[in-house]
């Protein structure tokens, strides 16, 4: 019987049982020598796997088991029959009693002398002492009761009584799961296991072939993990990632959210009289109120003349151009600006390579707080630098990205931004709120940019940016900005939401 497994001995204790009655697991449990009840349930429970081989009911019971200060008592005696214990016939001076305690006589003593064991006098001297009393019979109730809940007959003690073992600290009392076990239809006391593991050594000796596998449960929910849960953002932002890659993008540096005008906006050709360099549009920093690098000379040079009087075919803004309106700091309102840096040093290598590059992170604007804006989003910005782009190229990459994301019906509509031209806002039909709503602005980078750069007359580049606030709360049915971002975050949104899966099945 040893050498054989906890589950075949249960299926030996059903086979000899006669009736069908049933049999619990903690009779299991007894039955198979003070099994631990746990093993037991996890083996019942890998029966009940197999095809009606056994049946199981389910059962919640508050067992009540002693503390280890219950398990003291039962060897020792209470505190209060420890406490008359140790009382001399001649009585003992109460400070005596009481010395080098840690509480456990002084509440032995108080539930001694309400029991009526012992009294305390005080003596002609003033001190306290105390006395057995005499004539009484001394039972170890408490003791008793424990060695009751011990034997599983606590059901004659009453709830007063566990009530007051529990306030002790005596008992407690804890839920268990059991289950009543009996035979199925398909009984059997060698029921062939099917394997639930496909092994590297069943390959190599192609037992595998002769072995009956368990079925996949697709329906078995996953464990909770305890710790590192994903935000939805995040989740999102790596499905992305992984989308970008895919398609050959590698990822801009933007560890830097202080951004000088130069960057954010002069070198895109955003005019200094742009509505959005307003400080009701921008964060302006107070301190450094200025940045005090530009990029060389020479470049910042290009950039003023072709804002002012125009260059490379272009006439320009024709407006004056300052220097310390460039120079102001500020928390970058898109991240174009860093596309702008990253472009700027592809230009400075010669010969011109084709990249393709995209970046993931925070931006801030000052806006007007509502349920769908915040002053800071997330931006998901992309450029493919190569020759011979056209319009053509960038609908057909905006295609394929926003496929991959599940998103097949676009639309493009004609629009404006300082530094592309033409421009294309993307709109995407939402079959959930069936309707088509924005997901970014794009376009072809202008000459007035890119020509200051360095870059080559003929490299032209396409670009997109949209924010990954939207999609994320499209995908996962969030209406308020403030569900998803801030101190109204519910956490449990974010330990239990599913891991991030754009639909990607395309209709056909
Ligand atoms: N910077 C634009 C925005 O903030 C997005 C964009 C990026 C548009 C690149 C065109 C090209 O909305």
């Amino acid at each position: 019987m040893a050498s054989l497994s906890l589950s075949d001995q249960i299926l030996l204790l059903l086979t000899k049982k006669d009736d069908d009655g049933g049999i619990s697991s903690l009779d299991l449990a007894a039955e198979l020598g003070e099994e631990d009840h746990q093993k037991v349930v996890g083996a019942i429970k890998s029966l009940a796997t197999l095809d009606d081989v056994i049946r199981t009911e389910q059962y919640v019971r508050n067992v009540l088991s002693l503390t280890e200060e219950g398990k003291i008592v039962v060897s020792q005696g209470s505190h209060e029959f420890r406490v008359w214990q140790n009382i001399p016939d001649s009585g003992i001076e109460l400070d005596t009693l009481l010395l080098g305690d840690g509480g456990s006589t002084r509440v032995g003593l108080n539930k001694a002398v309400a029991s009526g064991w012992v009294r305390i006098v005080k003596k002609d001297d003033g001190k306290s002492w105390v006395e057995r009393c005499l004539n009484v019979e001394v039972v170890d109730v408490v003791k008793s009761q424990l060695l009751q809940i011990i034997n599983g007959d606590s059901a004659p003690l009453g709830d007063d009584v566990i009530t007051d073992l529990k306030r002790r600290r005596l008992v407690v009392s804890n839920s268990v799961t059991t289950f009543t076990v009996s035979r199925g239809a398909n009984f059997s006391q060698n029921v062939e296991r099917p394997e639930a593991e496909l092994t590297a050594e069943m390959m190599a000796n192609e037992e595998y072939a002769k072995k009956n596998f368990k079925p996949y449960n697709f329906n078995a929910m996953g464990t909770t993990l305890q710790g590192g849960h994903l935000h939805p953002l995040l989740k999102v932002k790596a499905e992305f990632l992984s989308i970008l890659t895919e398609l050959g993008f590698s990822e801009m540096p933007t560890n830097r959210f202080v951004e000088s005008s130069f960057w954010n906006f002069d070198a895109l050709f955003v005019p200094q009289k742009h509505p959005a360099r307003d400080v009701q549009d921008t964060f302006f920093l107070a301190r450094p109120e200025n940045c005090t690098r530009l990029p060389d000379e020479e470049y910042v040079a290009r950039v003023e003349k072709v804002h002012t009087v125009g260059d490379y075919g272009s006439d320009g803004y024709q407006t004056p151009w300052r220097r310390e309106e460039t120079q102001r700091n500020i928390m970058r309102t898109h991240t174009t600006a860093i596309t702008g840096r990253v472009l700027y040093d592809l230009a400075q290598q010669k010969p011109f390579k084709p990249v393709k590059k995209f970046s993931i992170d925070r931006v801030f604007r000052n806006e007007t707080l509502d349920a769908t804006h915040l002053a800071e989003f997330h931006q998901v910005e992309g450029f493919v630098a190569d020759r011979g782009l056209s319009l053509g190229h960038l609908i057909g990459i905006m295609k394929e990205f926003f496929g991959r994301l599940g998103i097949d019906q676009l639309r493009f509509k004609p629009a404006y931004n300082p530094y592309t031209e033409p421009s294309l806002e993307v709109f995407a039909y939402h079959k959930g709120f069936k309707k088509w709503v924005e997901v970014g602005n794009s376009g072809l980078f202008r000459p007035e940019m890119l020509r200051p750069m360095g870059l080559p007359e003929d490299v032209r580049i396409i670009a997109w940016g949209l924010s990954l606030e939207r999609p994320t709360m499209i995908r996962y049915g969030i209406n308020n900005i403030r569900s998803l971002v801030g101190h109204k975050v519910d956490l449990r949104l974010v330990y239990s939401n599913p891991l991030c899966r754009l639909d990607k099945v395309r209709e056909s």
